[in-house]
């Protein structure tokens, strides 16, 4: 059977193009700053936000992890929302190895405004120097890719650099936001102190992390990066598939954010899947399942047997995300796929 995996856009496989590139790339010792691959994709990441410079680290996980200790004093806090990934999946690294004490806001769709910074600020009865960072995470997984738009980031950033914290944004899906938006990523730069991407998620390459941000905060954040354990030798392997993704697969996120709507388009027809239309900006779909009287989890795994992998976000959520192995037909399956996992299918006529 041909399975459908719509569960993450880390699924994705490098191109061809991509492949060949890491049998073609000229490699050098990157701890010091000889491979000329990895120059070249940090430098093309940094001319693409308009940073100073930028640093290739192994994931998502380890580059917000180096950004908040590059940026905060142990015991400092970090505001963030509730349900970003930093705070859902990364905050025992944040705590134990950072040492930085989390203080989540409630957003709304994955942002929040200036005005909700202020007053998580005041609320604090502790010391407010301590207070050192602000995460925004965009696009917004967890809210199902919901894009932060650079006028609502210039808003939380300056009431930020108004308190006196530094601003990180956790862009692993920037290029998604940057695309549906059709603004460049330096719109959002402009108004953080760092930004890191994946390159392993919708870019489709085999791993690794783009930290970009002005040439102080990189020095700071490769020495951090080295006490992970995150300085590499010959990583020109890793690098020139980077610069292949950069380079071409960056305007074809659009294909993913169209392929989200269309499933919508099918599934907006059932009425025991509900779904916000106004949520599903870029490459996501999360869809609540709880009219079929059927847990996420059972939901899932039913879909799987049929063919269907999508994830569970809540008890009763579920959520879809396109990617480039995905195209039209499949959409179109998965959705007759998900109608017939429903029990007893309203129109009493199962696609399968
Ligand atoms: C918004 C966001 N940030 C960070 C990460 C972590 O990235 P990685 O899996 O490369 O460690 C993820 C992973 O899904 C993510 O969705």
């Amino acid at each position: 059977m041909n399975v459908i995996d719509l569960r993450s856009d880390a699924v994705t496989l490098p191109s061809r193009e991509m492949l060949e590139s890491m049998m073609r790339a000229e490699l050098g010792g990157d701890l010091l700053g000889e491979d000329p691959t990895v120059r070249e994709l940090q430098e093309l990441a940094a001319r693409m936000f308009g940073a100073e410079d930028a640093l290739l680290l192994i994931s998502g996980t380890q580059a917000n992890l180096v950004a908040m200790m590059a940026h905060c004093r142990r015991g400092d806090k970090v505001i963030v929302d509730s349900k970003a990934e930093i705070y859902r999946c990364e905050v025992d690294g944040m705590v134990s190895i950072a040492g930085l004490a989390p203080m989540p806001i409630e957003g709304s769709k994955g942002t929040f405004t200036g005005d909700q910074v202020r007053q998580a600020a005041k609320a604090l009865d502790s010391d407010a120097s301590s207070l050192g960072l602000l995460v925004l995470e965009n696009t917004h997984h967890h809210a199902g890719g919901t894009c932060w738009t650079p006028s609502q980031v210039a808003d939380a950033a300056q009431a930020a650099h108004e308190l006196g914290l530094k601003v990180h944004m956790d862009g692993a899906r920037v290029f998604n936001a940057a695309v549906a938006l059709g603004v460049p990523v330096s719109d959002y730069m402009r108004h953080v102190d760092s930004i890191q991407f994946s390159l392993s998620k919708g870019l489709g390459c085999p791993m690794g992390s783009i930290l970009v941000g002005d040439s102080d905060f990189i020095d700071v954040a490769r020495k951090r990066r080295g006490l992970l354990g995150g300085g590499m030798r010959k990583a020109g392997a890793i690098a020139a598939p980077g610069i292949v993704a950069l380079n071409t697969m960056v305007d074809r996120l659009s294909e993913d954010h169209a392929n989200a709507r269309r499933l919508v388009d099918h599934l907006e027809v059932l009425e025991e899947i509900v779904i916000d239309r106004d949520s599903v900006q870029t490459n996501m779909v999360v869809a609540d399942i709880s009219a079929t009287g059927m847990t996420a989890e059972a939901f899932v795994a039913k879909a799987r047997e049929k063919g269907l992998m999508v994830s569970v976000l809540g008890p009763s959520t579920i959520c879809f995300v396109t990617h480039r192995g995905i195209t039209e037909e499949d959409v179109e399956r998965a959705a007759m796929i998900v109608e017939s996992v429903i029990p007893a299918c309203r129109s009493g006529v199962c696609y399968i």
